[in-house]
């Protein structure tokens, strides 16, 4: 895909593997539109961008443990751009961010729940009007190899908490909305993919886990730019890639009842049903 004239949007872009990809989509010609909680963060990528030559992106502000912020986040992209092309869903927390109790969002959800799938689940759908409109376009939901399948009795894990099984959960949820949003959008020309980018990439998320990083930023940067511009992948949609590989998921995201059951309940937590 050309990115000359298109506008893309990368949650999470302030650190790790979603500045990596925010920088190239830049330097490709893109319209840039940065996402993250830190001005500071922020401020220091676009300079990097505009001493390159680029365009300089658009920063939103906006904390994803708050459905009210994400949903705040959506309304000031569709009214001060015309286009979207490309959403990447990137912004996440890992399984020991924060340390390692069970800590809950602004709306009182489980919070890895909330941050790497809720806030993207309400995201995605506020912002496919101006997808839409926009088709062909792409949605990359950046998940994980690491998936644990959800307890749909204790999904906001009251019960046998670790943060390794709420991440996991939550990379699932992901892959399982992917699936079902492909279903629902056949035949409008917005594809909706996820990936694991790569295994311990060299991020904050990896390095405040204690965990020695065995992949590179590029590496995991690479495979998401290549959901969100390659040709290969052009009205491919639902699909999980594992980096650069069309790979299988947990079979939780193949169980229709499953994800009719997650659907149900994030229209109902995140009051788009209503
Ligand atoms: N690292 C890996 O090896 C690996 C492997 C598989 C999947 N992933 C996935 O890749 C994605 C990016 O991870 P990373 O490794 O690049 O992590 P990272 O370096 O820790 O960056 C995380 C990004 O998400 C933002 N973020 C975190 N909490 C947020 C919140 N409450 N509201 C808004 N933004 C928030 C951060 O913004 P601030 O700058 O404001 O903190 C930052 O921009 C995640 O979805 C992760 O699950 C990573």
């Amino acid at each position: 895909m050309k990115m000359d004239g298109k506008t893309v949007l990368v949650t999470g872009s302030t650190d790790g593997v979603g500045r990596y990809v925010a920088a190239k989509l830049a330097a490709a010609g893109a319209r840039v539109l940065i996402h993250g909680r830190d001005r500071e963060r922020a401020r220091t990528l676009a300079d990097e961008i505009k001493r390159q030559g680029h365009s300089e992106p658009v920063f939103y502000q906006a904390d994803l443990s708050s459905l009210a912020a994400a949903r705040r986040l959506a309304e000031a992209v569709l009214a001060e751009h015309k286009r979207l092309d490309v959403f990447i869903s990137n912004a996440g927390i890992g399984s020991r961010t924060l340390g390692t109790e069970r800590r809950t969002s602004a709306d009182g959800h489980e919070l890895r729940f909330a941050v790497n799938y809720l806030s993207g689940f309400l995201l995605a759908h506020l912002l496919l009007p101006l997808l839409k409109a926009s088709a062909p376009s792409r949605i990359v939901n950046v998940a994980s190899l690491g998936q644990h399948p959800l307890d749909f009795d204790d999904v906001m894990l009251t019960k046998g908490y670790t943060g390794a099984r709420a991440y996991a959960q939550s990379k699932l949820a992901q892959i399982m909305f992917t699936v079902d949003l492909a279903r629902e959008l056949e035949g409008s020309g917005v594809t909706v993919n996820a990936l694991h980018p790569a295994t311990y990439m060299n991020t904050t998320m990896v390095r405040e886990g204690g965990i020695t990083p065995i992949s590179t930023v590029e590496q995991g940067g690479d495979a998401i730019l290549h959901l969100a511009t390659g040709d290969d992948v052009a009205g491919k949609s639902g699909l999980f890639f594992n980096g650069m590989q069309q790979s299988q998921a947990n079979p939780q995201a193949y169980d229709e009842a499953a994800r009719k059951r997650l659907r149900a309940l994030s229209l109902e937590l995140t009051g788009l049903s209503a």
